[in-house]
């Protein structure tokens, strides 16, 4: 019987890069996201790795969605392997005077709510068997204040600390947990956030293969955290651990401020 990876944001770049190194692997996946349409076709893609590929329409931004994909996980007596939480969401603009609140609080319910959610039903049956592999994308803006962007760079500053204390819970669980930190990268991601029109969101200059190339060594090699690309390396685990938190904001701004791609 194959294994079985639970992929979230598996229609769409870093999620449907994942998706693909684990059926190239012979795992067979649970593919989440909301569109239907996008899902399907990715999951068409996937099927050509020959494992078995299940696609589940979820909003995770929403509590009672996320309890049906558990129960129907359960109903469907699917035994997971690996966990990968990744699906997430930026939006890009100034905290007061341009950013909608609601926006605002539904990337919260996204990109924090969900993964705690998502940890809390899903790693037990996994810690039971002693067994299994869990990948959380958080974003090389978990380590900076990111202006212009900062509900999200607080939300992936969530993800990280979130990620590195039950990390440290569950050591001797059976469990083998990785931290994803992508810095830029060639997907969806800033044109869905109003982005397009920055420096950081204008040059994404890793390929999300890449990305998840990194992501698959790193998990199955037992390392604890994983930058998306060398660059992001250098301004994660050098530039962000010398710098003070407002030097950080500050050189971040010059990339993240709306139309600092024209100038
Ligand atoms: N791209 C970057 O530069 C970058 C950098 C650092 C970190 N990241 C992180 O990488 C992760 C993946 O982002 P990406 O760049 O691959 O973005 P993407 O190309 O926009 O893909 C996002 C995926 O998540 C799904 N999704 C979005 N909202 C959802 C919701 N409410 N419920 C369920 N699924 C949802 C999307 O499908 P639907 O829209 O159909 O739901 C899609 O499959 C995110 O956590 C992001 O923060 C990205």
């Amino acid at each position: 019987m194959n294994k079985i990876a639970l992929i979230t944001g598996a229609s769409n770049g870093i999620g449907l890069e994942l998706a693909r190194i684990f059926a190239k692997n012979g795992y067979d996946i649970v593919a989440v996201a909301r569109n239907e349409e996008k899902l399907h076709k990715a999951c068409e893609d996937l099927c050509g790795y020959g494992t078995k590929i299940h696609a589940l329409s979820v909003d995770l931004s929403r509590y009672d969605e996320i309890e049906k994909l558990k129960q129907r996980i359960d109903n469907d007596g699917l035994a997971l392997d690996a966990l990968v939480i990744n699906a997430g969401q930026g939006l890009g603009g100034r905290f007061i005077g341009g950013t909608a609140l609601e926006k605002e609080l539904q990337l919260i319910r996204l990109n924090v709510d969900s993964y705690v959610h998502m940890a809390k039903i899903f790693l037990p049956a996994m810690i039971e068997r002693q067994s299994g592999h869990v990948l959380m994308t958080s974003s090389i803006s978990g380590t900076s204040p990111i202006p212009f962007e900062a509900i999200y760079g607080a939300s992936k500053a969530f993800v990280n600390s979130f990620f590195w204390a039950i990390r440290n819970e569950l050591k001797g669980s059976g469990l083998n947990m990785t931290l994803l930190m992508p810095g830029a990268t060639e997907t969806n991601f800033f044109k869905n956030a109003g982005q397009a029109n920055t420096k950081v969101g204008a040059s994404q200059p890793t390929k999300p293969a890449e990305v998840a190339e990194r992501a698959w060594y790193a998990l199955m090699s037992g390392h604890e955290y994983v930058y998306g690309s060398d660059e992001a390396e250098h301004e994660g685990d050098v530039l962000n651990r010398i710098q003070s938190e407002s030097q950080k904001a500050q050189r971040h701004r010059i990339i993240s401020e709306p139309d600092s791609a024209s100038r």
